[in-house]
């Protein structure tokens, strides 16, 4: 068995936070949401995993995640040159993944069901593809899924205009060897794009087994922000443990889990958690409220801030209506000065949001 993950794509729905980085590894409770799915691979003991990366974000996908070692996984580099679509990305894999059964997992979804049961049952019953569904609200927005009461795909549909139901299919696959040549005989869609969806309908017409199961647990696609700070609010409500190495002044308050980093320093703060804080940041005068995720290097000042997720090296300070809801971008800066400001001075990137609510 080995596992495909997708990072490679446009990310153009997390703009401006993807201008400059991968969607993939933008943190959520300061870990790379890659990350993530490969942990959940290794556990559910498959170590030999490809990812695909794309021209423009690959380097620094490879230089962060590594060859595998540190997952107790080895990680295959494979370079889609254009995201031509889900389907296509598998076609440019088909050399690493050769006649071997296999995961493909979406790079920027995250999914809280151990993958065990769902591999187990994908083996047990010799399925040439298990899909995984989840009920949406807004079924038009995702692929979706037409099953009968015993759980076999009759139909799936990307984005439609009139769903069938409102069962989604999930960023998680299991696919036998007999997807490449379903793959071969799809074309591209309207969008132009070689779709995945479109290679399991050529499966379920050819009478092969595919099969359905819904996932129990929590799955968020990160792609926009309101996602990205649910994933967020989630892992850090589940999964935070305390830890505090960095170190906390005497008119400082922590209360409840928190984690803060090695050699970051808190002065006369108050953070109430679940909050992660990073290393070597400085936060003085200052309240951290809950659900928040600050990176490494950052420097908050006189600031209120929760609900938000903060990249690496960016600087907040003098801001005292509080922030929420927000997503502040690798070395950022949002300062304001000490006086009653008498005017704003912005340098605000391409697609960027500022409310001022
Ligand atoms: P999507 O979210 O469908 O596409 P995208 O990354 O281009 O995003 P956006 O809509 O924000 O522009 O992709 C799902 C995952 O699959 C994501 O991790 C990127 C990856 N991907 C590829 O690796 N190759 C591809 O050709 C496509 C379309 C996506």
């Amino acid at each position: 068995m080995k596992a495909l993950i997708l990072s490679g794509g446009k990310g153009t729905r997390l703009r401006p936070l993807t201008h400059t980085g991968a969607k993939q590894l933008v943190p959520v409770a300061n870990k790379p949401i890659l990350w993530y799915g490969i942990e959940s691979i290794v556990a559910a003991g498959v170590i030999d995993i490809g990812i695909i990366i794309s021209p423009e974000t690959g380097e620094e996908i490879k230089a962060k995640t590594g060859n595998g070692d540190c997952f107790g996984a080895k990680i295959t580099y494979i370079l889609q040159d254009a995201p031509l679509g889900l389907a296509h990305a598998v076609k440019v894999a088909r050399p690493f993944l050769e006649d071997s059964p296999f995961i493909m997992y979406l790079g920027d979804n995250l999914i809280q069901d151990d993958l065990s049961s769902f591999l187990e049952a994908f083996k047990t019953q010799n399925l040439d593809a298990l899909i995984l569904l989840r009920t949406v609200s807004n079924p038009t927005a995702f692929g979706v899924a037409k099953v009968d009461e015993k759980g076999r795909v009759l139909q799936l549909v990307e984005k439609p205009k009139n769903p069938p139901s409102n069962l989604a299919l999930v960023g998680l696959y299991f696919f036998s060897s007999a997807i490449h040549s379903a793959i071969a005989s799809i074309q591209p869609s309207a969008r132009g794009e070689l779709e995945i969806t479109d290679a399991i309908q050529a499966l379920i017409e050819r009478q092969k087994p595919v099969e359905a199961l819904q996932l129990i647990g929590w799955w968020l696609d990160t792609g926009k922000k309101d996602d990205l700070l649910e994933a967020n609010r989630i892992i850090l409500d589940t999964c935070l443990q305390i830890a505090v190495d960095g170190e906390v002044d005497s008119q400082s308050q922590i209360i409840g889990r928190v984690c803060i980093g090695a050699n970051s320093k808190i002065i006369n703060s108050t953070i109430r958690g679940p909050v992660i804080i990073g290393e070597n940041c400085h936060i003085e005068n200052c309240f951290i409220g809950p659900y928040t995720s600050v990176a490494d290097r950052v420097t908050l000042c006189d600031a209120d801030i929760e609900h938000s997720v903060i990249l690496q090296d960016a600087k907040v300070s003098g801001i005292h209506q509080r922030i929420v809801d927000s997503a502040i971008g690798q070395r950022a800066r949002l300062e304001v000065a000490p006086q009653r400001p008498k005017a704003l001075r912005f340098l605000i990137g391409d697609d960027s949001h500022i409310e001022l609510v």
